[in-house]
């Protein structure tokens, strides 16, 4: 029987569930389940900032120590690393929140317009190029939950990805590029695949762009 995709699910399901006694499939493979998340109260806290595809969450920690009035959203569709992350925030970064979901459907469904201050995403997927977040539908939604004058801010290791995104940046979802250079080698690393390619002799790109 071929599952029917679902309108939303609360909790968490490791696997396919079955359909005994619901009359229909709730997760949809290849996808993580869609959490509701609690975020009662949050904005009225101080800014929210966003990081999607937050890995194993060291960022979240740098986040809390330099921005400590700010809340985190941490987005990671990965079972492994969301509970990496959750187990990291719970202990070092107490404005982070994490979430496991697909972005694609968390976002869309949780978050309001001009509702987001940052939005960072450190070292996305290059592959396959037609799937890179300047070139999504989705990437309208996040300028949509930013705020006017708010900020994107991403790295990659891929130099063509780099020109690509600030290409895309400016011409097509008209932001203003406010940086697109390589990271000095001495750079601390701020996220898990940051340290990798930095420890392979690397350059990474940083891209920082605002919405006019
Ligand atoms: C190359 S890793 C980078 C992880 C982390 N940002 C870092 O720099 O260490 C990309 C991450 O994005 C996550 N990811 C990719 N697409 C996603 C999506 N649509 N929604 C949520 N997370 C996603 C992956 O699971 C993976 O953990």
């Amino acid at each position: 029987m071929v599952p029917r995709k679902p309108d939303i699910l609360v909790g968490m399901q490791g696997r396919m569930s079955g359909t005994h006694g619901l009359g229909r499939a709730f997760y949809w493979p290849n996808q993580a389940p869609i959490f509701k998340a609690d975020l009662h109260g949050l904005f009225e806290r101080g800014p929210v900032d966003l990081e999607i595809g937050s890995g194993v969450g060291w960022f979240a920690v740098q986040h809390s120590n330099l921005f400590p009035h700010h809340s985190l959203i941490c987005i990671e569709r990965s079972q492994v690393r969301y509970l990496k992350l959750l187990r990291r925030a719970k202990g070092q970064a107490p404005r982070a929140l994490p979430i496991r979901a697909d972005v694609h459907q968390w976002v869309p469904s949780n978050l309001s317009s001009s509702s987001i201050e940052n939005i960072y995403i450190w070292y996305p997927n290059p592959y396959p190029r037609k799937q890179r977040w300047h070139r999504k539908p989705i990437f309208e939604r996040l300028l949509w939950i930013l705020k006017k004058g708010g900020r994107l801010t991403m790295a990659t290791n891929i130099e063509d990805y780099a020109h690509e995104a600030c290409h895309y940046f400016e011409k097509v979802w008209n932001l203003e590029v406010l940086k697109s250079e390589p990271l000095p080698k001495e750079q601390r690393p701020r996220t898990h695949f940051e340290k990798k390619y930095l420890e392979r002799g690397e350059t990474c790109w940083e891209i920082t762009a605002r919405k006019p």
